[in-house]
């Protein structure tokens, strides 16, 4: 497996008079090279689930295991530098750079300004169908094609693991559906796990976790997965 959470709760406000259980005994396992969807309203602990699943959230008790290391008993360097070399993410509010060129852009995670790397970071572009933009300021974009850079700079590293919170909330559907492809293709090489309140940008999902209120309530398997294999336990 490649990711392993057990009995993980994350509890906001620990010590104040208020607490939020975010996350409550969560146990699940994941495998690679597959599109999973987190499904829940607002609230429910979705975000909460993707960063604890990133080591950006430390548990507040059980863990979360990578390639069977867990990820908060790794230094700050090793973590630091386990997201740069495996993980990617995209985030429903692009961040990027407005002074910088696209291509700086998705330069940025890399640190790495060689002709190898910009020629790296313009067949992303190409395969995005964005080419022709990696000259542009961001401003100078549509929603959809700042998204789209925003993939690109996340799949710059190669990264083992996309995490994607809520990418397609600022865009129209068609755009919407054309990133998730991207995405669905980029399975070949790495696990995506992709938070959302939309169903309907899940239609390739592999499985789709439902999380309500802290806890997974259920985890769908689509057709033609077998159930006993499947890649997604709780
Ligand atoms: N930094 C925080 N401090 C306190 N409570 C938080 C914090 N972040 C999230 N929460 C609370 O934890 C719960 C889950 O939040 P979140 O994981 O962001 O849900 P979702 O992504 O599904 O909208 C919510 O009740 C939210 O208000
Ligand atoms: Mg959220």
């Amino acid at each position: 497996m490649l990711f392993k959470i057990e009995n993980l709760n994350l509890i906001y406000d620990i010590g104040k008079e208020v607490q939020t259980y975010a996350l409550r005994n969560i146990n699940l396992s994941l495998e690679g090279n597959r599109l999973i969807g987190i499904m829940g309203p607002s609230g429910s602990g979705k975000s909460s689930l993707l960063y604890s699943l990133a080591g950006l959230k430390i548990p507040s008790s059980g863990t979360v295991s990578y390639k069977n290391m867990k990820l908060n008993e790794l230094s700050v360097s090793k973590s630091t530098e386990l997201r740069r070399k495996d993980f990617g993410f995209i985030f429903q509010r692009h961040f990027l750079i407005d002074y910088m060129t696209v291509l700086d852009n998705v330069l940025t995670p890399i640190n790495d300004n060689s002709t190898k790397a910009k020629e790296k970071a313009v067949a992303l572009l190409k395969k995005l169908g964005i080419e022709h933009l990696a000259n542009k300021k961001p401003h100078q974009l549509s929603g959809g094609q700042r998204q789209k850079v925003a993939i690109a700079r996340a799949l710059i590293n190669d990264p083992k693991v996309i995490f994607g919170d809520e990418i397609t909330a600022s865009l129209d559907h068609a755009s919407a559906r054309e990133v998730m492809k991207i995405l669905d293709e980029y399975t070949s090489n790495a696990l995506v796990i992709v938070v959302t309140h939309d169903a309907s940008i899940l239609e390739n999902a592999d499985d789709i976790i439902n999380i309500w209120d802290g806890v997974i309530t259920s985890i769908e398997n689509k057709e033609g997965k077998d159930n006993n294999e499947s890649a997604v336990d709780l």
